[in-house]
């Protein structure tokens, strides 16, 4: 058996899923609130059976390795792993010649790791590194601490960084690559290193860790007076989108789990301040305003955020921008705002942890935060102000989704504008009516649960779904509907596929691992949407789905030919019509043979 075989047969999913989870039995499946997107009704659906965990809602999910992946934000190798280790497997090592096949992102991940190894021998062996370290702990970091975030020290000779990575068998492509290195094609040749030059230089590197905890990128913040920019980022690379990732999240997962809220802070400095506080459920979103993947991010793992952002302007402005953004992925947000002078976390927590502690206490509903925000800027006594404040507030009423969250919130700012709810709720359709012209008509979000547009189940998969589930049903659809009805290639496949399976006689359709898959997803699908069915239920849902395939592919011949009548002369159009009426007539009858079995 190969690892994967005894990892499945050794893992049940019915016992995995529990881990993050909330399972009920309904029938002869699970269902639960689903890991992966806000809903209020279950959608997520545990098969016991075929072993798969999957959501109708958002459409994420599958086998135990595709569910690990998902909620670990793993790929296929480590949640192979992350799944080996559970169930005592030893996987194979790779063979030398597997290992020389290395891709580019295993590649990339590697420089990382010899290149943090690098920074840090630089910070803690050399007279620069010793003069930083004085610095660190001048700003209250421990060595604790500066171990654990494995901070280092990129030299300040141009291309220290480079010539050691080619001698570690990196080559110049892959360390461009990497954005540790940039090729100023200008003085060519000028030295031994052809023209690259370190990209970071006389910096103290904070390495940045994906969700898999590898390194993948760095911050480096700048050590000599008047080095701009104070931080330097590694650019987008294979293996790191900066607007996707969070600083520190990796770490602080588990601690995010267990609390069931986040603390998101602006910069490096602060996360490692909190973390060493004892804030262990602390993310930066360093150097971005918090974006929407990062937050969507997040929601993998809490539902809860907090902000902590910096005390100036800017910091109140990001975190009106984050307050905004959450409020479209129904988030439960809070701000933390200190006393005192402090002008961000680190600092707060620097002078008085006890300030920071209470201020993360007492932290207020994102809301009362905004409300109270607003008065100080505005003049609300006067109807100008008023009217500003309500400005600025509509973009944030907008965002909300819960109703109930909404009325409250109206009446709250009612009361602050000296205005009814009313009228409030009046000018947020306004408002609304206006964004509608503004922004395009082709994006569509689901309806009810708020996940972005997933392509819902159409009634050809449902069709699929019930064939599978009840096998017996093929012999009523084996003549009306052909494969190529449906939509895509795979969807054709598993038509045949169940109803060769069926009618044994036609030889059996064999499907890919990805169809295999699929089809299992279009039975649970029925089985736990409806149940077990009773015979006359399932005939009737069958024939009318049929019908509906049926009519719908009609109507679609009907109106390309019609289309074509309509500038089709002579000949050619009596062709045309010919066509048409023949379609007409097919139509009929196929139409009456499935209402006839009904
Ligand atoms: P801040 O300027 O608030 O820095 O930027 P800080 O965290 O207080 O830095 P210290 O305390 O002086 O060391 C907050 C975050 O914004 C990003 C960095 O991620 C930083 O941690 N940033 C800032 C940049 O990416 N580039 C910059 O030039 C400045
Ligand atoms: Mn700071």
């Amino acid at each position: 058996m190969d690892a994967v075989a005894e990892i499945k047969a050794r893992v049940q999913i019915e016992d995995l899923v529990p881990q993050y989870v909330q399972l009920k039995k309904v029938g002869r499946n699970f269902k639960g609130l689903c890991p992966f997107h806000k809903e209020r009704t279950p959608s997520f659906y545990v098969s016991v059976e075929r072993q798969i965990a999957y959501c109708f809602g958002c459409h994420k999910g599958g086998d135990i390795f595709k569910f690990i992946e998902e909620i670990e934000g793993l790929d296929f190798r480590g949640a192979l792993q992350f799944l080996a280790e559970r169930a005592g497997v030893t996987l194979p090592k790779a063979p030398p010649h597997e290992r020389e096949r290395k891709t580019e992102r295993d590649r990339l991940i590697e420089l990382h790791e010899k290149s943090t190894e690098y920074f840090k021998e630089q910070l803690w062996e050399t007279d620069d590194g010793k003069k930083v370290l004085q610095y660190l702990k001048k700003r209250g970091l421990k060595e604790e601490i500066i171990k654990s975030a494995h901070l280092g020290l990129a030299p300040a000779k141009g291309d220290a960084l480079y010539t050691y990575l080619l001698k570690e068998n990196f080559t110049r492509n892959e360390i461009l690559a990497s954005g540790l290195a940039i090729a100023r094609d200008f003085d060519q040749g000028s030295s031994s290193s052809q023209g690259v030059i370190d990209r970071f230089r006389m910096r103290l590197m904070f390495p940045i860790q994906n969700l898999a905890g590898q390194i993948c990128a760095y911050g480096g913040r700048a050590i000599r007076d008047g080095d701009e920019p104070k931080y330097l980022n590694s650019p987008e690379t294979p293996i790191y989108h900066k607007s996707a990732l969070l600083y520190g999240l990796s770490n602080a997962r588990p601690e995010i789990r267990e609390k069931k809220n986040a603390i998101i802070v602006e910069g490096y400095m602060d996360a490692l301040a909190a973390v060493q506080a004892g804030y262990k459920n602390v993310v930066a979103c360093s150097g971005t305003a918090l974006t929407e993947n990062q937050l969507a991010l997040l929601k993998r793992f809490t539902n809860e955020v907090i902000f902590s952002f910096d005390r100036d302007n800017a910091g109140k402005a990001a975190t009106a921008r984050a307050i905004e953004l959450g409020f479209a992925q129904e988030f439960v947000m809070k701000v933390i705002v200190w006393d005192g002078k402090a002008k961000d976390p680190d600092e707060c927590l620097r002078e008085n942890p006890k300030i920071f502690a209470k201020a993360v206490e007492s932290a207020a509903p994102a809301t009362d935060y905004l409300l109270t925000h607003f008065k100080e800027i505005y003049d609300i006594t006067s109807i100008d102000g008023k009217k500003k404040m309500l400005a600025d507030l509509l973009p944030f009423f907008s965002r909300v989704k819960s109703p109930m969250e909404l009325d409250e919130w109206l009446k709250e700012a009612a009361a602050i504008l000296e205005s009814s709810v009313q009228s409030l709720y009046d000018e947020l359709k306004r408002f609304q009516g206006k964004q509608k012209t503004l922004s395009n008509p082709n994006i569509k979000y689901a309806a009810d649960d708020g996940v972005a547009a997933a392509p819902s189940f159409k009634i050809q998969e449902y069709l699929l779904g019930l064939l599978l589930t009840y096998p017996e049903a093929c012999s009523k659809v084996n003549l009306l509907v052909q494969p190529e009805d449906f939509e895509d290639i795979e969807l054709q496949n598993i038509y045949r596929f169940a109803t060769t399976q069926y009618n044994q006689a036609l030889g059996n359709q064999t499907l890919s691992l990805k169809e295999l898959e699929r089809k299992d997803i279009l039975a649970v699908y029925v089985e736990s949407k409806f149940g077990d069915m009773s015979w006359d239920t399932v005939e009737r849902e069958v024939s009318e789905t049929v019908l509906a395939l049926i009519r719908r592919k009609f109507n679609h011949q009907k109106k390309s030919l019609l289309t074509k009548i309509k500038d089709a002369v002579g000949r050619e159009r009596e062709c045309l019509l010919e066509s048409y009426q023949e379609i007409l007539t097919k139509e009929e009858k196929l139409v009456g043979e499935a209402g006839s079995q009904k």
